[in-house]
C-alpha cells in the first residue's frame, strides 16, 4: 500500500471542518473587516526568488528546500514561505501603481525539509497578509490588532502575542559588533559557532541549553535602538494600547529569516506541548529593492494554519457539520426515477438532498441515510408514485407528515 510521504499527510473530514472555519475567519477579519484582497502566486519559484528574498544564510535556504531542476534545467524551488513570491509578484505586476498601501493576504501550502515533529510537517499550510507602501508605526499597530482580532474570533486560547524590534542598518552593525564581541569567547553549539559570523541575531533564540544560558546578559536589540527606531516602536506600543491589544514584549525575538527590521512579532502557544510559535512577522523595509523594485516599505506575517487547527481541537473547538436536508429512498426503478427529479428540483432550490446510486436495498439506504446524518427521509414506493403521496420523516424528532409528491411541496417542509 502507498502511503503520503514523510512530513506530509492527508486533510480530511471530519476534522477539515475546523480548516474550513479557520480559512473562512481568516478571510471575513482580513478581506471584509481590513480590506486585504486575496492574492495567490505559483507553488514553485526559480530558487533565486528564496534564496535572495529569504536570505543565503537562514536554516530555510541552506538547508530546507525542496530545489530541484526542471527539464529545462532552471533551478526551481517549492515555496517554503509565501512572502518572497508575494514581493515577486508585487513588483512583476506594477502593484505599486494601484492604491497605496497595497494589502495583500493568501492561503499557501509551503514546503521545508525538516524533521517531522509533533506540528512540523514538510508540507504545511500557512495564511499570510503583506502589505505595502507604509513605513508608519500606524501599519505595523494595524497589522498586529487584525491579527489579535483574528485570534480572539477563533477563540483560541492561552495564546500571546509578543513584540519586539531588531533595528534598522542605521542601528544594526553598532548592535551586531557588541552582540559579537559579547558571544566571542563564550562556549557555543556548532550552528552557533557559524551564526556568528554569518546571522549574530540568532543565537539569541537558539534552542541548545548551553547557548541559552548565555541569552539573559546577552546584549539586546531593543536596548540599541537608533532615535528613529526607538520612536517608530514606542509609537507601536502607544498604538496597540490605544486599541486594547494585548501583547508581551520579548526582547528575544529575532525571527529566522534573514528579510527583517524594526518590529518584528511572534503568536506563541504554550498548549502544543512546548512553546510552540503559531505565527510571526514583521517589518521588511528593504525587501522590495533587494528582489530588484523601487524601495518600499513593507510588513507581514503568516500563521501556521496546521498548528492553530491543532490547538483548536485541542481545546475543543468543534464545528457543526454540514446535514443534509433530505434523503431520498426510492423502492423501485420508477421510483428511483421520480427521486433524482425530485432530488434535482430540491437541489436547484438550494436544498441539499441525496438518493441512492449504489442500486441498495431500502433497509441499506436507511442505513446510509442515518449514518450520514440526513434531516429528513422521504420513501418512495410503487404506492407512492401510485396516490402522489409519501411520508416524509423528520430524523431528529422521529415524526411523519403526509407530503404531496412535488418539489414545491417538500421543499416546504424540509427546511
Ligand atoms: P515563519 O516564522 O517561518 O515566517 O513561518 C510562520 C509560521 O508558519 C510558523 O510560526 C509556523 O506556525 C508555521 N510553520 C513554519 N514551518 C512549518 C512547518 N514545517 N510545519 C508546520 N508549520 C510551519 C514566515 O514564513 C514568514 N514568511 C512570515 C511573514 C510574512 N513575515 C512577513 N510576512
Amino acid at each position: 500500500m502507498y502511503k503520503a510521504p514523510k512530513g506530509t499527510r492527508d486533510l480530511l473530514k471530519p476534522n477539515i471542518s475546523v480548516w474550513q472555519h479557520f480559512e473562512q475567519t481568516a478571510r471575513d477579519v482580513a478581506q471584509n473587516l481590513y480590506n486585504y484582497s486575496e492574492i495567490r502566486t505559483p507553488v514553485f519559484e526559480e530558487t533565486e526568488v528564496f534564496a535572495r528574498g529569504v536570505g543565503d544564510d537562514t536554516d530555510v535556504v541552506q538547508k530546507e528546500m525542496y530545489t530541484f531542476k526542471d527539464k529545462g534545467n532552471r533551478s526551481i524551488t517549492l515555496k517554503p514561505e509565501g512572502t518572497a513570491g508575494v514581493v515577486r509578484a508585487y513588483i512583476e505586476n506594477s502593484l505599486f501603481n494601484e492604491a497605496a498601501p497595497a494589502k495583500l493576504y493568501y492561503f499557501i501550502t509551503g514546503y521545508r525539509y525538516e524533521r517531522p515533529q509533533m506540528g512540523r510537517y514538510r508540507e504545511f499550510r500557512q495564511f499570510g497578509c503583506e502589505m505595502f507602501g507604509s513605513e508608519s508605526s500606524t501599519a505595523d499597530a494595524e497589522m498586529i490588532t487584525m491579527l489579535s482580532q483574528l485570534i480572539k474570533k477563533l477563540n483560541l486560547k492561552d495564546v500571546a502575542l509578543e513584540i519586539n524590534s531588531i533595528g534598522c542598518g542605521e542601528c544594526r552593525p553598532v548592535y551586531l559588533k557588541k552582540l559579537k564581541d559579547y558571544y566571542a569567547a563564550l562556549p557555543k553549539c556548532g550552528t552557533c559557532e557559524t551564526r556568528i559570523e554569518k546571522n549574530p541575531m540568532r543565537l539569541l533564540d537558539c534552542k541548545v541549553a548551553a547557548c541559552k544560558s548565555h541569552t539573559e546578559a546577552a546584549p539586546k536589540p531593543l536596548d540599541h535602538l537608533c532615535e528613529d527606531c526607538s520612536a517608530h516602536f514606542a509609537s507601536v506600543k502607544s498604538l496597540l494600547d490605544l486599541c486594547r491589544v494585548e501583547y508581551k514584549i520579548n526582547p528575544l525575538i529575532v525571527r529566522g529569516l534573514d528579510y527583517y527590521n524594526r518590529t518584528v512579532f511572534e503568536v506563541i502557544s504554550n498548549d502544543l506541548g512546548a512553546q510552540t510559535a503559531l505565527g510571526g512577522g514583521g517589518r521588511y523595509d528593504k525587501l522590495v529593492e533587494v528582489m530588484g523594485g523601487k524601495p518600499t516599505p513593507a510588513l507581514g506575517f503568516a500563521l501556521g494554519v496546521d498548528r492553530i487547527v491543532m490547538l483548536l481541537q485541542k481545546q475543543g473547538e468543534t464545528v457543526a457539520e454540514h446535514k443534509i436536508d433530505l434523503y431520498i429512498a426510492g423502492m423501485s426503478e420508477q421510483a428511483l426515477l421520480k427521486s433524482i427529479e425530485i432530488c434535482n428540483s430540491l437541489r436547484a432550490q438550494n436544498i441539499s438532498c441525496e438518493v441512492d446510486l449504489i442500486g441498495r436495498s431500502l433497509k441499506s439506504q436507511m442505513k446510509y441515510a442515518s449514518k450520514i446524518g440526513v434531516k429528513n427521509v422521504l420513501i418512495i414506493g410503487d404506492d407512492e408514485l401510485n396516490s402522489g403521496i409519501a411520508k416524509l420523516k423528520n430524523m431528529n424528532t422521529s415524526t411523519e407528515v403526509e407530503v404531496k409528491l412535488n418539489a414545491s411541496d417538500i421543499a416546504l417542509l424540509v427546511v
